[in-house]
């Protein structure tokens, strides 16, 4: 499989109309051919990548060279992956918005101006982080996963601290006592050495 994205310009910016029309061919044509990906535009801008196989996608990407509805489409990377990064999307679709990169990460200091054919040809990196936000940011799904994953490990990280903690207790229990009955002996010596491999494992 391999992942290209790319930047290009729309000659005016888009009616909805005929971006409804592109997003309803893109999802017709991708499901069919099992291209997924993410399409963002604002400011008569398009930032595009696709994913599949790689014959798939070079002759898809062949015909949106050649597609009039846009100009100067400009190829950020085409690279081999081994996953796709919007597996559950036949074409995910954002118009981008000041309010929709509010609070994306670590890009405090772009705004929706920025989203322009000129700063995001130079600022690859920037559009690939556009790119990996915009991935994340729908479906409540896959954040509610996210956080019950995140929750479960916390559980099993406390229920192993706990152990541990339980284990530790118990030996400063048994060689307190053993000191008050004066019984310290090689059986406590191998209790020390059981609780400081415990503790070590966490
Ligand atoms: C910005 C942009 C993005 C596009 N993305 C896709 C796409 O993801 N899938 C697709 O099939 N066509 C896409 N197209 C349309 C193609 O250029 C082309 O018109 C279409 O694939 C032809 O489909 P057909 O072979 O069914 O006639 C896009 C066009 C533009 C301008």
């Amino acid at each position: 499989m391999i992942q290209i994205s790319y930047v290009s310009s729309s000659a005016q910016p888009m009616p909805t109309s005929e971006l409804l029309d592109l997003l309803q061919q893109c999802l017709t044509n991708n499901a069919a051919r099992d291209v997924t990906g993410m399409l963002l535009y604002g400011n008569a801008t398009f930032l595009q990548t696709l994913e599949g196989e790689a014959g798939v996608i070079d002759a898809l990407y062949e015909k949106i060279l050649n597609d009039p509805r846009h100009t100067q489409i400009k190829c950020l990377y085409r690279k081999p992956i081994e996953q796709r990064r919007y597996a559950d999307w036949t074409m995910g679709f954002k118009h981008v918005s000041e309010e929709s990169l509010h609070n994306a990460a670590g890009m405090t200091d772009f705004s929706q101006r920025d989203f322009t054919y000129d700063y995001l040809t130079e600022h690859e990196s920037v559009a690939d982080n556009l790119m990996t936000h915009y991935a994340y940011w729908d479906p409540l799904v896959r954040a509610v996963d996210e956080r019950d994953q995140r929750i479960k490990q916390l559980e099993k990280t406390l229920a192993s601290a706990h152990g541990q903690v339980d284990v530790a207790s118990l030996v400063l229990e048994s060689l307190l006592q053993a000191e008050g009955e004066d019984s310290l002996g090689e059986h406590h010596e191998r209790l020390c050495r059981l609780a400081l491999e415990t503790l070590k494992k966490g």
